[in-house]
């Protein structure tokens, strides 16, 4: 039995020092030490062993295992550094290489003119709602006091779904102010933003597809004033302190009294320029106040309640803003051009 355990340690010493992976280690630790392992073979012949044989046999065979399980170990450590500076060789990046660029992209100028516009209203306490596209005519025309005949609903002018003009695609945004009033308690006090469609040949000031940005507020004892008020401080905040405002007398079938708002022109001051064609001035918006018509059509007291409404053009707002003497550039999405802003 010495002899089979001398042999033992032999043997597997020589096999653990030519282990060459932590996995075959293990298998070692398994083939020596384990429970079917062949040291615990041998011990199973103990019993055959006298009594004054026993003691040295069992001394030798705990040396034997301790020794291996040392010499597992070691070599298990050494394979685990040899591995792990393997694995950093292998796995060295150069830092210095240049990495790929990402391409951060940013607002599309109508986004950026729409976002700054809705911030502005919502910090004056407005909310933003939005509404269908796809429109019935009574709420796009009907219901906004414009009714059958009136040359806005042409349909030259308005794309419709069904033969008869029953369904189209919203020609302005102003039918939300009648899904508004319809559902929403009073006061009311919003704007919102959306597509709006008409049958325009494309050009540089002409789209069939483009924006508008409505606002409503309904409330007691609202007045022309506070049409002017919020309005100029709407366009204050957008184009600056000192910009000089003109309300104009003008008709819309929903609004009464009805007027468009125009900006003295950024570029001459007024004299008469290129950008605002000679005018002096440049028209910014339709607004109104709410006609008593459309309030009651809406369920709404016209005695008790008033209100006024305005609509603007994004579009317009954008190229204003940033420049844009074609209107086509801003739907072309050519990169060229987008990033520019
Ligand atoms: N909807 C009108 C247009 O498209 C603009 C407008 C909105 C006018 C609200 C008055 C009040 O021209």
């Amino acid at each position: 039995m010495k002899k089979q355990l001398q042999e033992l340690k032999e043997a597997s010493l020589s096999a653990i020092n030519g282990a060459d992976s932590i996995e075959a280690l293990e298998s070692l630790r398994v083939k020596f030490l384990g429970k079917k392992g062949e040291l615990t073979a041998i011990l199973k012949q103990m019993g055959k062993l006298s009594e004054e044989e026993r003691p040295v046999m069992g001394q030798l065979a705990n040396e034997v295992r301790e020794l291996l399980t040392a010499s597992i170990d070691k070599a298990h450590e050494v394979l685990a550094k040899k591995q792990l500076s393997e694995r950093l060789e292998r796995e060295t990046i150069d830092v210095t290489i240049p990495g790929t660029p990402v391409i951060i992209g940013k607002k599309h100028p109508l986004t950026a003119v729409l976002d700054e516009v809705k911030e502005i209203c919502v910090s004056m306490g407005f909310t933003v709602v939005e509404g269908p596209e796809v429109e019935y005519s009574v709420y796009n025309f009907d219901k906004l006091n414009t009714s059958e005949g009136h040359p806005a609903r042409d349909r030259q002018d308005t794309f419709y779904f069904t033969d008869d003009d029953r369904v189209l695609l919203r020609t302005q945004t102003s039918p939300v102010q009648v899904h508004v009033m319809e559902t929403q308690p009073l006061p009311i006090r919003i704007v919102s933003p959306g597509r709006v469609y008409r049958k325009d040949e494309v050009d540089a000031t002409h789209s069939p597809m483009f924006h508008q940005f409505e606002g409503l507020v309904v409330d007691k004892g609202i007045t022309m004033g506070d049409l002017k008020g919020t309005l100029n401080t709407i366009i204050k905040r957008l184009y600056g302190e000192d910009t000089v405002t003109r309300f104009r007398p003008h008709h819309f079938p929903f609004t009464e009294p009805s007027c468009e708002v125009d900006v003295q022109c950024f570029e001459c001051g007024g004299k008469g320029c290129r950008v605002c064609k000679g005018e002096g001035w440049i028209e910014l918006l339709g607004a109104g106040m709410v006609h008593p018509k459309v309030l009651e059509v809406c369920g709404i007291d016209s005695k008790e309640y008033s209100g006024f409404a305005f609509g603007m053009g994004v579009e317009r707002m954008a190229m204003r803003r940033f420049n844009i003497s074609d209107l086509r550039l801003i739907y072309e999405n050519d990169l060229r051009f987008l990033e520019q802003f």
